[in-house]
Protein backbone atom coordinates (compact mmCIF):
# COMPACT_ATOMS: atom_id res chain seq x y z
CA UNK A 1 0.00 0.00 0.00
CA UNK A 2 1.43 3.55 -0.73
CA UNK A 3 2.04 5.83 2.59
CA UNK A 4 -0.08 8.51 2.87
CA UNK A 5 -0.49 11.76 5.00
CA UNK A 6 -3.74 13.65 6.62
CA UNK A 7 -3.18 17.27 6.28
CA UNK A 8 -5.68 19.92 7.79
CA UNK A 9 -5.65 23.51 6.95
CA UNK A 10 -3.93 22.31 3.12
CA UNK A 11 -5.25 25.00 1.40
CA UNK A 12 -3.18 27.49 2.43
CA UNK A 13 0.28 29.25 4.03
CA UNK A 14 2.35 25.90 5.98
CA UNK A 15 -0.20 23.48 5.28
CA UNK A 16 -0.15 23.36 1.38
CA UNK A 17 3.96 23.77 1.97
CA UNK A 18 3.52 20.59 4.11
CA UNK A 19 1.67 18.84 1.43
CA UNK A 20 3.58 19.37 -1.52
CA UNK A 21 6.79 18.71 0.46
CA UNK A 22 5.17 15.80 1.89
CA UNK A 23 3.87 15.15 -2.07
CA UNK A 24 7.79 15.27 -2.96
CA UNK A 25 8.53 12.89 -0.97
CA UNK A 26 6.04 9.83 -1.70
CA UNK A 27 3.77 10.62 0.23
CA UNK A 28 0.01 10.97 -1.19
CA UNK A 29 -2.02 13.15 0.49
CA UNK A 30 -5.64 13.67 1.95
CA UNK A 31 -5.95 17.92 1.93
CA UNK A 32 -8.47 18.71 4.27
CA UNK A 33 -9.71 22.51 4.61
CA UNK A 34 -12.70 24.26 3.54
CA UNK A 35 -11.68 26.33 0.35
CA UNK A 36 -12.36 23.44 -2.66
CA UNK A 37 -10.78 26.20 -5.61
CA UNK A 38 -6.87 26.36 -3.46
CA UNK A 39 -6.83 22.70 -2.46
CA UNK A 40 -7.53 21.39 -5.85
CA UNK A 41 -4.47 24.45 -6.49
CA UNK A 42 -2.81 22.67 -3.99
CA UNK A 43 -3.40 18.71 -5.13
CA UNK A 44 -1.75 19.35 -8.62
CA UNK A 45 1.49 20.36 -6.72
CA UNK A 46 1.49 17.19 -4.83
CA UNK A 47 3.13 15.09 -6.51
CA UNK A 48 2.27 11.45 -5.64
CA UNK A 49 -1.29 12.21 -5.73
CA UNK A 50 -3.78 13.73 -3.85
CA UNK A 51 -7.49 13.48 -2.41
CA UNK A 52 -9.41 16.78 -1.72
CA UNK A 53 -11.51 16.41 1.60
CA UNK A 54 -12.97 19.56 2.22
CA UNK A 55 -14.84 20.36 5.14
CA UNK A 56 -15.41 22.75 7.34
CA UNK A 57 -13.87 21.53 10.46
CA UNK A 58 -15.85 22.94 13.20
CA UNK A 59 -19.20 20.53 11.05
CA UNK A 60 -18.38 17.50 13.32
CA UNK A 61 -20.50 15.85 11.39
CA UNK A 62 -19.27 17.00 7.71
CA UNK A 63 -15.74 16.56 9.40
CA UNK A 64 -16.39 12.71 10.81
CA UNK A 65 -18.06 12.07 7.09
CA UNK A 66 -14.43 12.71 5.64
CA UNK A 67 -12.58 10.70 8.47
CA UNK A 68 -14.74 7.85 7.16
CA UNK A 69 -14.05 7.98 4.03
CA UNK A 70 -10.18 8.25 4.56
CA UNK A 71 -10.02 5.50 7.05
CA UNK A 72 -12.21 3.07 4.62
CA UNK A 73 -8.76 3.83 2.27
CA UNK A 74 -7.38 0.13 0.95
CA UNK A 75 -5.54 1.74 -1.46
CA UNK A 76 -3.21 4.49 0.72
CA UNK A 77 -1.86 3.12 4.48
CA UNK A 78 -1.70 6.60 6.85
CA UNK A 79 1.74 6.61 8.05
CA UNK A 80 1.08 10.67 9.09
CA UNK A 81 -1.51 12.73 10.35
CA UNK A 82 -0.48 16.82 10.58
CA UNK A 83 -3.22 18.99 12.65
CA UNK A 84 -2.32 22.02 11.26
CA UNK A 85 -5.40 23.78 10.30
CA UNK A 86 -6.00 27.64 12.63
CA UNK A 87 -7.31 31.11 12.99
CA UNK A 88 -5.96 33.73 15.08
CA UNK A 89 -7.76 36.28 16.68
CA UNK A 90 -6.84 39.50 18.17
CA UNK A 91 -8.08 40.68 21.04
CA UNK A 92 -7.49 42.27 24.49
CA UNK A 93 -8.47 40.36 27.46
CA UNK A 94 -11.63 42.37 28.10
CA UNK A 95 -12.46 41.64 24.40
CA UNK A 96 -12.05 37.80 24.75
CA UNK A 97 -15.99 36.72 24.37
CA UNK A 98 -17.16 33.16 25.01
CA UNK A 99 -18.15 33.28 21.21
CA UNK A 100 -14.38 34.36 20.11
CA UNK A 101 -12.87 31.97 22.74
CA UNK A 102 -15.04 29.38 21.70
CA UNK A 103 -14.14 29.17 17.86
CA UNK A 104 -10.89 29.22 18.59
CA UNK A 105 -11.31 26.00 20.93
CA UNK A 106 -12.97 24.48 17.99
CA UNK A 107 -10.97 25.23 14.95
CA UNK A 108 -7.41 25.00 17.10
CA UNK A 109 -7.87 22.57 19.83
CA UNK A 110 -10.93 20.43 19.21
CA UNK A 111 -10.00 19.72 15.46
CA UNK A 112 -6.98 17.90 16.03
CA UNK A 113 -8.53 16.38 19.03
CA UNK A 114 -11.45 14.92 17.01
CA UNK A 115 -9.06 13.66 14.37
CA UNK A 116 -6.47 12.03 16.48
CA UNK A 117 -9.41 10.30 18.42
CA UNK A 118 -10.31 8.53 14.95
CA UNK A 119 -6.64 7.89 13.19
CA UNK A 120 -5.52 6.28 16.82
CA UNK A 121 -7.25 3.01 17.17
CA UNK A 122 -6.38 2.96 12.96
CA UNK A 123 -2.61 3.43 14.08
CA UNK A 124 -2.15 1.09 16.80
CA UNK A 125 -3.99 -1.53 13.88
CA UNK A 126 -1.47 -0.82 11.51
CA UNK A 127 1.36 -1.20 13.80
CA UNK A 128 2.12 2.88 14.23
CA UNK A 129 1.79 6.21 12.94
CA UNK A 130 3.26 9.83 13.86
CA UNK A 131 1.02 12.68 14.94
CA UNK A 132 2.23 16.53 14.11
CA UNK A 133 0.46 19.16 15.68
CA UNK A 134 1.11 22.79 14.53
CA UNK A 135 1.02 25.30 17.93
CA UNK A 136 2.80 28.20 18.34
CA UNK A 137 5.90 30.06 19.46
CA UNK A 138 2.96 31.82 21.50
CA UNK A 139 2.21 28.74 22.78
CA UNK A 140 5.10 28.07 24.46
CA UNK A 141 5.48 32.46 25.21
CA UNK A 142 2.04 34.51 25.02
CA UNK A 143 2.13 37.92 24.33
CA UNK A 144 -0.86 40.68 24.79
CA UNK A 145 -3.80 40.52 23.28
CA UNK A 146 -3.80 37.37 21.83
CA UNK A 147 -4.66 35.05 25.21
CA UNK A 148 -7.04 32.75 23.43
CA UNK A 149 -4.84 31.82 20.83
CA UNK A 150 -2.29 31.42 22.96
CA UNK A 151 -4.00 29.26 25.24
CA UNK A 152 -5.15 26.62 22.51
CA UNK A 153 -1.36 26.40 21.42
CA UNK A 154 0.18 25.88 24.54
CA UNK A 155 -3.21 23.44 25.16
CA UNK A 156 -1.89 21.91 21.69
CA UNK A 157 1.45 21.55 23.36
CA UNK A 158 0.53 19.27 26.29
CA UNK A 159 -2.28 17.55 24.27
CA UNK A 160 0.87 16.42 21.77
CA UNK A 161 2.72 14.75 25.01
CA UNK A 162 -0.62 13.38 26.45
CA UNK A 163 -0.23 11.77 23.27
CA UNK A 164 3.12 10.79 22.90
CA UNK A 165 3.02 8.92 26.43
CA UNK A 166 -0.23 7.14 25.08
CA UNK A 167 1.25 5.78 22.19
CA UNK A 168 4.42 4.74 22.60
CA UNK A 169 4.01 1.34 23.31
CA UNK A 170 2.03 0.69 20.12
CA UNK A 171 4.86 2.50 17.76
CA UNK A 172 2.44 5.99 17.46
CA UNK A 173 4.86 9.04 17.91
CA UNK A 174 3.00 12.41 18.44
CA UNK A 175 5.19 15.53 18.34
CA UNK A 176 4.72 19.57 17.92
CA UNK A 177 5.99 22.19 15.66
CA UNK A 178 6.13 25.81 17.84
CA UNK A 179 6.49 27.97 14.46
CA UNK A 180 7.17 32.21 14.95
CA UNK A 181 5.91 34.55 13.05
CA UNK A 182 5.82 33.60 8.98
CA UNK A 183 4.07 35.28 6.13
CA UNK A 184 0.94 33.46 5.35
CA UNK A 185 -2.69 34.68 5.30
CA UNK A 186 -2.96 34.16 8.86
CA UNK A 187 -1.48 37.97 9.30
CA UNK A 188 -3.19 40.70 7.98
CA UNK A 189 0.59 42.52 6.75
CA UNK A 190 0.29 39.60 4.39
CA UNK A 191 -2.30 40.95 1.95
CA UNK A 192 -0.69 44.73 1.58
CA UNK A 193 0.75 46.30 -0.93
CA UNK A 194 4.42 45.34 -1.57
CA UNK A 195 5.82 48.16 -0.44
CA UNK A 196 3.50 48.44 2.39
CA UNK A 197 4.47 45.01 3.31
CA UNK A 198 7.85 44.66 2.67
CA UNK A 199 7.88 47.67 5.51
CA UNK A 200 6.05 45.97 8.09
CA UNK A 201 7.86 42.72 7.23
CA UNK A 202 11.24 44.88 7.76
CA UNK A 203 10.04 46.56 11.02
CA UNK A 204 9.58 42.55 12.63
CA UNK A 205 12.80 41.48 11.76
CA UNK A 206 14.73 42.78 14.69
CA UNK A 207 12.41 40.89 16.93
CA UNK A 208 13.56 37.57 16.24
CA UNK A 209 17.75 36.57 16.79
CA UNK A 210 17.94 35.81 13.19
CA UNK A 211 16.79 38.96 11.90
CA UNK A 212 13.69 38.10 9.57
CA UNK A 213 10.44 36.31 9.62
CA UNK A 214 10.31 33.23 8.41
CA UNK A 215 9.05 31.18 5.53
CA UNK A 216 6.09 28.42 4.71
CA UNK A 217 8.74 26.19 3.71
CA UNK A 218 11.11 26.46 6.81
CA UNK A 219 8.40 24.95 9.18
CA UNK A 220 7.31 22.19 6.07
CA UNK A 221 10.65 20.94 6.20
CA UNK A 222 10.38 20.92 10.21
CA UNK A 223 6.87 19.03 10.07
CA UNK A 224 8.16 16.57 7.36
CA UNK A 225 10.92 15.86 9.61
CA UNK A 226 8.45 15.10 12.49
CA UNK A 227 6.05 13.29 10.74
CA UNK A 228 8.34 11.01 8.50
CA UNK A 229 10.83 8.21 10.22
CA UNK A 230 13.47 10.77 9.47
CA UNK A 231 12.70 11.54 13.27
CA UNK A 232 11.96 7.75 14.65
CA UNK A 233 13.40 8.13 17.76
CA UNK A 234 11.62 11.61 18.82
CA UNK A 235 8.76 11.26 20.38
CA UNK A 236 7.11 14.35 22.21
CA UNK A 237 9.41 16.93 21.31
CA UNK A 238 7.84 20.61 21.03
CA UNK A 239 10.12 21.86 18.58
CA UNK A 240 10.16 25.84 18.25
CA UNK A 241 11.12 27.34 14.70
CA UNK A 242 10.72 30.84 15.16
CA UNK A 243 14.23 32.94 14.11
CA UNK A 244 14.67 32.39 17.97
CA UNK A 245 11.95 35.25 18.99
CA UNK A 246 10.78 32.33 21.72
CA UNK A 247 14.12 32.50 23.52
CA UNK A 248 14.76 36.29 22.93
N1 LIG B 1 1.81 32.09 10.16
C1 LIG B 1 2.30 32.19 11.38
O1 LIG B 1 2.99 33.17 11.74
C2 LIG B 1 2.06 31.09 12.37
C3 LIG B 1 2.82 31.08 13.55
C4 LIG B 1 2.61 30.09 14.48
C5 LIG B 1 1.68 29.11 14.24
N2 LIG B 1 0.94 29.15 13.09
C6 LIG B 1 -0.06 28.10 12.92
O2 LIG B 1 0.13 27.48 11.68
C7 LIG B 1 -1.11 26.88 11.26
C8 LIG B 1 -1.35 27.24 9.80
O3 LIG B 1 -1.54 28.64 9.71
P1 LIG B 1 -1.05 29.52 8.46
O4 LIG B 1 -0.17 30.55 9.01
O5 LIG B 1 -0.61 28.65 7.36
O6 LIG B 1 -2.43 30.26 8.12
P2 LIG B 1 -3.40 30.26 6.85
O7 LIG B 1 -2.60 30.44 5.62
O8 LIG B 1 -4.45 31.25 7.18
O9 LIG B 1 -4.01 28.79 6.86
C9 LIG B 1 -4.97 28.39 7.80
C10 LIG B 1 -5.57 27.10 7.31
O10 LIG B 1 -6.54 26.64 8.29
C11 LIG B 1 -7.73 26.30 7.60
N3 LIG B 1 -8.92 26.50 8.43
C12 LIG B 1 -9.20 27.57 9.23
N4 LIG B 1 -10.42 27.42 9.77
C13 LIG B 1 -10.91 26.23 9.31
C14 LIG B 1 -12.11 25.53 9.50
N5 LIG B 1 -13.11 26.00 10.29
N6 LIG B 1 -12.29 24.35 8.86
C15 LIG B 1 -11.32 23.86 8.06
N7 LIG B 1 -10.16 24.47 7.84
C16 LIG B 1 -9.95 25.65 8.46
C17 LIG B 1 -7.76 27.20 6.38
O11 LIG B 1 -8.55 26.57 5.39
P3 LIG B 1 -9.66 27.36 4.50
O12 LIG B 1 -9.12 28.73 4.24
O13 LIG B 1 -9.76 26.50 3.28
O14 LIG B 1 -10.85 27.34 5.34
C18 LIG B 1 -6.30 27.26 5.99
O15 LIG B 1 -5.96 26.18 5.14
C19 LIG B 1 -2.17 27.43 12.21
O16 LIG B 1 -2.46 26.44 13.19
C20 LIG B 1 -1.49 28.61 12.86
O17 LIG B 1 -1.99 28.88 14.14
C21 LIG B 1 1.11 30.11 12.16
Amino acid sequence: MKKAVVITGASSGIGAATAIHFGKNGYFVYLMGRNKDRLAEVAVQCRAGASLMSCDLTDVAALNKRIAEILATNIHRVEVLVNNAGIFDVHSTEQGTDELWQREFEVNLMSAVRLTRAFFPYFKQHGGGSIVNVSSSLGLKPTAATSAYSAMKAAMINYTQSNALEGGAFGIRANCVAPGIVDTPIHSFHALDEAMKAESVAKMGPMQPLGRIGTVDEIAKAIYFLGSNDSSWTTGAVLPIDGGITIS
